[in-house]
């Protein structure tokens, strides 16, 4: 996406928050489309988030367990959306372990595929909604320094929030141990700083993200205990600051190893404003995609 897309669901997303914070929520916007969530991991956010944009939009909604399915006689992943597609499913929202796999599907079926997370490749809808409360935090996301702190190589938000802050026209740094920020790292434009005071002395708003510890196969360095050690954010960190930054999360938190309670639960924190502004930003992404089908 560039600039001017990411603004379109901005200003769609805007619209759809001033409609959320009525007594009646709903708009008929998709009514007649049906939505199919497949969700071949966990999810907690993302898949709530996603029901109940479609359900404000109207639309129908059907969902499926990977881990209930006929996925586990066998059945390949275009087989299993052709088959629900043949149920008259107009658009599919998709969670899977490996990544390209919502791409790949896309060549393959006749729908529109939302991607909910691909492995450790992208998170598109997290970074919208990462980058919508940094401007409703800030009015601009231009011009702000945000630093993604954690296990960047195991990362879908890490890519997906670089690429969309740097269209956006925000500076960029990763910080984290050198064993989990990829090599490639540099070809994107970003800073990368391995001391977390430093780094977050330079930001305006610290993105603190978990270890992938399901997405490491060898045993890693450094340790959760090391790990706590040289890049937890806590009060005590927060509080000797230069200046007062924004902390912000993706979730699920590990409390007390990326981030303490008392970061997480801080007016400094927009980790719960990150989770509402995710059903305005997906409620705009569905609506602007069935737009385009119709
Ligand atoms: N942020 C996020 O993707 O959370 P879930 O895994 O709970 O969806």
């Amino acid at each position: 996406m560039n600039r001017s897309d990411i603004e379109l669901i901005f200003e769609t997303a805007d619209n759809f928050k001033t409609v959320l914070n009525r007594p009646i929520k709903k708009v008929p916007s998709l009514r007649d489309v049906t939505i199919a969530n497949i969700f071949f991991e966990n999810s907690t956010r993302t898949r709530l988030s996603f029901e109940l944009a479609e359900k404000r939009l109207s639309a129908d909604v059907v969902n499926f367990a990977a881990s209930s399915s006929s996925v586990s006689k066998g059945e390949t992943l275009i087989d299993t959306v052709n088959n629900i597609l043949a149920m008259k499913v107009d658009m599919v929202v998709m969670r899977h372990p490996y990544a390209g796999a919502g791409i790949f599907l896309s060549k393959h079926v006749k729908a529109q595929i939302v991607n909910a997370g691909d492995g450790a490749h992208e998170h598109p809808t997290q970074a919208l909604l990462d980058a919508f409360s940094i401007r409703e935090r800030y009015g601009d996301v231009a011009g702000k320094k945000v630093v993604i702190v954690g296990d960047i190589l195991h990362s879908r938000v890490a890519l997906s929030n670089i690429l969309c802050l740097k269209q956006l026209g925000a500076e960029v740094m990763v910080c984290g141990p050198t064993t989990l920020i990829p090599k490639y790292i540099g070809s994107l434009g970003v800073k990368v700083e391995h001391n977390l005071i430093k780094a977050l002395n330079w930001c305006d708003v610290a993105n603190m993200l978990r270890i992938q510890m399901e997405r490491q196969d060898i045993k890693y360095f450094p340790s959760l205990r090391e790990y706590t050690m040289m890049f937890g954010l806590n009060k005590q960190i927060l509080d000797s600051l230069d200046k007062e930054i924004t902390v912000m999360h993706p979730g699920p938190i590990n409390r007390g190893v990326e981030i303490t309670s008392d970061v997480a639960d801080s007016k400094q924190s927009i980790i719960l404003d990150q989770v509402e502004n995710g059903v305005a930003i997906r409620m705009a992404v569905l609506y602007l995609l069935a737009g385009q089908t119709q």
